[in-house]
């Protein structure tokens, strides 16, 4: 990164989530602006972007419809608030999502993040059971390596070590976790597989007995 683009820029004061932060600042890698699916860095690089932002940009960067209707929503009402006073848009967006949403699942609860959403789950699967009268229902099951955001119950039904274990007196109790289904010896031979995977149209690698355990 140019050291023009750098200049009077901290680093220091921001803590970056899953980031080697010291390494990062070292070699920092800033972007500036985003179209269709290409970043552009500080320095004017474009950078495919490969992941769809973190998977929440699949209609592409900056689409004309997106920023107009981000816009116009803003200038009319920035922030409607949910306690005890509704805007009909979010009733609106609520029967749309149970129209499409399959069986008798008819009701919507919002919420501002992944992390929030499998808390605010995990409190309602709960509740809903101690008011039916069941209150033993208790356990919740996860997978190991799972993900679901950073929130105490989300690490707790999660299965990434490193997210859980400085917490692990902490977490909710009461949680068991299924084995993973990632078996990289199992899935060697799959079209695409990390450390081994065959390529399209390329004979397998190392397709020996031990390859496919
Ligand atoms: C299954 C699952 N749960 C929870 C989360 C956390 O979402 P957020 O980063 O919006 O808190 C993610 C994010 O990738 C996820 O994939």
């Amino acid at each position: 990164m140019s050291q023009t683009a750098l200049s009077g820029l901290s680093l220091d004061e921001l803590w970056m989530p899953f980031t080697a932060n010291k390494a990062f600042k070292k070699a920092p890698r800033l972007v500036a602006s985003a179209k269709g699916m290409y970043y552009t860095d500080v320095d004017g690089n474009e950078i495919l972007d490969g992941t769809a932002g973190l998977w929440c940009v699949n209609a592409g960067h900056g689409r004309e419809q997106i920023v107009e209707a981000i816009a116009r929503s803003a200038a009319t009402l920035d922030y409607a608030p949910g306690f005890n006073l509704g805007h009909p848009l979010s009733f609106q967006l609520a029967t749309q999502l149970a129209e499409l949403a399959p069986g008798d699942l008819d009701h919507v609860f919002f919420t501002n993040s992944g992390s929030e959403a499998i808390d605010s789950a995990l409190k309602i699967a709960i509740a809903y059971h101690q008011a039916r009268g069941d209150g033993q229902r208790t356990r919740f099951v996860g997978r190991q390596r799972g993900y679901h955001g950073v929130g105490f119950g989300g690490i707790a039904v999660g299965g990434i070590p490193a997210n859980r274990n400085p917490y692990l007196p902490y977490l909710m109790p009461h949680v068991d976790h299924l084995p993973h289904t990632h078996w990289h010896r199992r899935e060697f031979l799959q079209q695409g597989a990390a450390g081994g995977g065959r390529r399209p149209g390329r004979r397998a690698r190392g397709a020996g007995p031990a390859a496919r355990r």
